[in-house]
């Protein structure tokens, strides 16, 4: 089997859209890396509904309406330049060299936020530096950087990490919830690890006598509970968001205990299948929550119109996965900075065409589910 190209040297004309950057992804990534970063959980139903959803819904332009507007939003007391953000990857140095490093100086270049994982392939020090010294760069504040935050066996460890991440400048905490017991992924190639975990014992499934597999072990003790969340409220005054609650229920009490807001996800469908897709799930979420924090929401978004459509139902934001990693291999730093632009152009273009030129014009009634459903 042939090695990876390398990454491209400049982006050439027929890269358009970020359907064309995951056409050419595959061969610039080992076989491995391309299946890590594709799969979903099981048969798949949950990652193909993730986009299928957004297919199934239609757009109603408004006519000859008032084309004055802008994507700016405001977020947790800071203002974003669009409502899009990069959401937190693992390992981006499976797909290029620079890792997170090209990642969040595309982030900064294009004035996008960006969510950087626990499982960084480079020191989130050095990450938030990268982007701090891009925004320096080109002469302006910084875009926000956020923290995603794996809760670890112990607590101090736990309590290390975040606050690395105050002292490093991130201006938020994401905590997952959703992947305790996520299926085990792929053996890293050398030079690629969990850099910010080192001399931390990891979760792991050990044997345990009476035959356990999964319940009672070390892996489910170590899933997050909300005494976990209660206790991250009191560790950081830091906004701290919560990923991957899917009931309206867990969405109300996470408010409760502190949340300042909700990301909706189902993991990109890499945990349990048969989870509908975000866009389903925000309904029931912003019905249980009543505006009282922002919700914001991922899997599946691709292009332009998508945006508008997660946000007519109610997202305040959206956060992009794999197309970082496809993007990052094909062309790295410049690849995403490429890939954000097109994002961010089809937005616009999606927003005037709508005839709903700033998010508060983006309403429900702007949809329709096709097919007569
Ligand atoms: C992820 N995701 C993820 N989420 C998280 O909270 N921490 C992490 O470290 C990772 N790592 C990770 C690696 C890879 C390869 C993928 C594909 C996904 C989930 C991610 O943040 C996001 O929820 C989904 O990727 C969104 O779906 P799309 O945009 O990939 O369809």
């Amino acid at each position: 089997m042939s090695a990876p190209l390398p990454p491209l040297a400049a982006i050439p004309p027929d890269l358009r859209t970020l359907s064309d950057y995951e056409r050419r992804a595959e061969a610039h990534l080992t076989p491995e890396a391309w299946r890590h970063i594709q799969e979903g959980a099981g048969r798949e139903i949950t990652l193909a509904e993730n986009r299928s959803a957004f297919d199934r819904i239609g757009l109603l332009p408004r006519a000859m309406a008032d084309l004055t507007g802008s994507t700016e939003i405001g977020l947790l007391g800071r203002r974003h330049a669009s409502p899009i953000l990069l959401a937190p990857i693992a390992y981006q140095r499976l797909a290029h060299p620079e890792g997170e490093l090209a990642c969040v100086r595309a982030a900064m270049a294009l004035d996008t936020g960006m969510v950087v994982s626990t499982l960084s392939s480079v020191p989130l020090e050095d990450i938030a530096a990268a982007g701090q010294g891009m925004a320096r760069e080109l002469g302006r504040a910084p875009a926000p950087l956020w923290f995603q935050l794996y809760l670890q066996p112990e607590r101090e460890h736990s309590l290390q990490l975040v606050r690395r991440a105050e002292e490093a400048g991130y201006e938020a905490i994401v905590l997952t919830v959703d992947a305790a017991l996520k299926p085990a992924g792929m053996t890293l190639p050398a030079g690629v690890e969990a850099v910010n975990l080192a001399g931390m014992p990891r979760p792991r499934q050990t044997s345990v006598p009476g035959g356990r597999i999964l319940l009672g072990t070390p892996l489910t003790d170590a899933a997050p509970g909300w005494d976990d969340l209660a206790w991250l409220r009191e560790a950081t005054s830091l906004p701290i968001l919560v990923k991957g609650l899917v009931l309206g229920e867990d969405a109300a009490r996470a408010v409760d205990e502190g949340a300042d807001a909700l990301i909706v996800s189902n993991h990109g469908g890499r945990v349990l299948d048969g989870l509908p897709s975000a866009l389903e799930l925000i309904q029931s979420v912003a019905e249980a929550t009543q505006g009282r924090v922002p919700l914001l929401l991922d899997g599946g978004v691709r292009m332009g119109t998508d945006l508008a459509k997660a946000l007519a139902l109610g997202a305040a934001a959206v956060l992009v996965g794999r197309p970082q990693m496809h993007a990052l291999a094909v062309a790295g730093m410049p690849g995403v900075a490429h890939m954000i632009h097109v994002l961010r152009t089809e937005l616009e273009a999606a927003m005037a065409q709508l005839g709903c030129p700033r998010r508060d014009l983006l309403t429900p009634d702007r949809l329709v589910m096709l097919g007569g459903r």
